[in-house]
């Protein structure tokens, strides 16, 4: 039937090999990897997930189409594996449009200046590592009070007391926005074969 042969084609065309590479500390950037990973997987594209912390050595950038890098800030920066895995494949990477979702408390922050300083440490990120990802986007993490150790769950009642945030100790705290991640990610996949040698 010419509609189904039609319908075909238009799937083929619309499917990407993409490859997502992620680091977590405390699992919050691991659950938004596996939903990211879930739901390209499930629109028909071919997914290559990646923990940095095991694998230091990025696929040919020929086995892939686009790159998603996600990863947590902490204390200022992101996990030394992944700055080290980024830095080191950062020439394959740059070969492919990238994306980079940045998880944070900040993200969930209102104030303008708070955000502007998270543009900065994924700028930072960016220099250091030689990757320079076409889209970024900022998703809130988790307080996973339950999980921290003393210090820990200290220091981040702390910072959640300053920024209005939820002390509650007794349960962790997730702020997450799937919805905008979602678009953001489906965005990205649907513009980068129109990114591809632009970079
Ligand atoms: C020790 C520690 C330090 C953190 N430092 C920052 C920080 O500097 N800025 C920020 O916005 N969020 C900070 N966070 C919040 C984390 O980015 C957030 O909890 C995120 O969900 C962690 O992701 P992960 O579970 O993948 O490690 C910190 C969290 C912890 C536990």
């Amino acid at each position: 039937m010419p509609g189904g042969g039609w319908h075909l084609v238009r799937r083929m065309e619309e499917s990407m090999r993409i490859l997502l590479v992620y680091a977590t500390v405390e699992g919050q950037t691991r659950k938004i990897a596996d939903h990211v990973a879930e739901r390209l997987s499930g629109g028909g594209n071919d997914v290559t997930q990646i923990d940095a912390t095991d694998v230091h050595k990025a696929p040919d950038a020929s086995a892939f189409d686009v790159a998603i890098v996600a990863a947590p800030v902490h204390i200022g920066t992101f996990p030394a594996q992944l700055r080290r895995f980024v830095e080191k494949n950062s020439a394959t990477l740059m070969a492919r449009p990238g994306a980079f979702v940045s998880v944070s408390l900040t993200a969930a922050s209102a104030d303008e200046s708070e955000i502007a300083e998270l543009d900065q440490i994924v700028e930072k990120f960016s220099q250091e590592t030689g990757w320079w990802p076409v889209s970024i986007h900022n998703a809130a993490g988790a307080l996973k009070y339950t999980e921290y150790d003393f210090f820990r769950r200290w220091m981040l009642k702390r910072i959640a007391r300053k920024e209005g945030g939820p002390t509650d100790t007794n349960r962790d705290h997730e702020f997450t926005d799937w919805v905008a991640l979602d678009k953001f990610v489906d965005e990205f996949v649907a513009q980068a074969p129109h990114v591809a040698g632009k970079i």
